[in-house]
């Protein structure tokens, strides 16, 4: 089918089926540009949960589907292509975080939503890159597990020394090819621009950016700074919205290494066939999903 026609086919779908398409900043284009809302995991984790449609149709990794599923269970949640995993989720398991937790009995559990169901079931109270030191500040312990990811967490735990983050040594191995220096060869490409960068990204990258936030906030932020040169220290898939909403600016990518094949696997074919098969559907185990609602909600409660 000709792009024009699976677009079209696909906005009949949406209808018929009564759903919302989420789509992750990191999805390619045409994706992006059928979609009801592009956003960071947070945004979609909200409109997920908030959605009033039958049928949420996530294009993204498992593990942000899975979220949905777990905040809106009487909905259909659908995965259009069922391989999007996150490496960086699979770092760790619910039965390592237990021993973990074993090991350290007066440790609060925040866990990065790049995670299972199983894992946030084991934790106190979920974050994403957007509020983690929010919701590092809001735990009361002083003593906190962080997991999967090490580099937001060692970013977390500078903004708030008064804890003691305990880092498990999970990371994305799309933001961990950015190495250092790459960053001192860009910058004397183009010795003007401002470079925002993604916190899953090395210490070693972070310390040489100017601003660090989620992949919203970076977008946000671009279109908010007068500077007209832009060094982008994430995934490719935020240039879409970057350029269409910042026409006058130059937008340049850290390193050629920030894609993440995971999240560009799902093509506008595959969003027609998750409309048109109601494929592949979401589901979790009930007892998981009660533990896992209460560690997304505690978070969305001071979000
Ligand atoms: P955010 O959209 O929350 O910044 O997350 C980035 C990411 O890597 C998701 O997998
Ligand atoms: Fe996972 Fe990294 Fe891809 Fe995000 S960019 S989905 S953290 S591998």
């Amino acid at each position: 089918m000709e792009q024009k026609n699976l677009v079209d086919e696909i906005i009949r779908l949406k209808k018929e089926r009564d759903a919302i398409i989420l789509a992750h900043n990191y999805q390619v284009a045409e994706v992006q540009e059928v979609a009801d809302v592009v956003g960071d995991s947070f945004a979609l984790s909200k409109h997920a949960a908030n959605t009033q449609h039958k049928v949420i149709v996530f294009c993204g990794v498992h593990f942000m589907a899975e979220s949905a599923k777990i905040l809106s269970p009487e909905k259909t949640v659908l995965l259009p292509a069922l391989d999007a995993g996150c490496p960086m989720a699979d770092m760790v398991t619910a039965e390592r975080l237990r021993e973990m937790k074993a090991k350290y009995p007066e440790a609060a559990v925040v866990c990065y939503v790049n995670s299972s169901a199983e894992v946030k079931a084991e934790a106190d109270i979920c974050c994403t890159s957007s509020n983690a030191v929010k919701v590092i500040k809001s735990v009361k312990n002083k003593q906190i597990i962080f997991a999967p990811d090490q580099n937001l967490g060692s970013y977390v735990a500078k903004k708030v020394p008064e804890k003691e983050i305990i880092l498990w040594k999970g990371f994305c191995i799309t933001h961990k090819r950015v190495r250092a220096d790459e960053v001192k060869k860009i910058k004397e490409l183009h010795p003007n621009a401002k470079l925002l960068v993604h916190p899953e990204c090395e210490p070693e990258v972070q310390a040489l950016a100017d601003f660090l936030g989620s992949t919203s906030e970076i977008i946000k932020y671009a279109k908010e700074i007068p500077d007209k040169d832009i060094i982008i220290g994430t995934e490719e898939g935020v240039m879409h919205t970057l350029k269409k909403e910042n026409p006058d600016k130059n937008f340049y990518l850290l390193s050629p290494g920030l894609v993440c094949t995971n999240m560009k696997k799902t093509r506008l074919q595959d969003v027609h066939d998750a409309l048109l098969n109601m494929q592949h559907e979401i589901s979790i185990d009930e007892e998981i999903r009660v533990k896992a609602l209460k560690s997304l909600e505690e978070m969305l409660k001071i979000s």
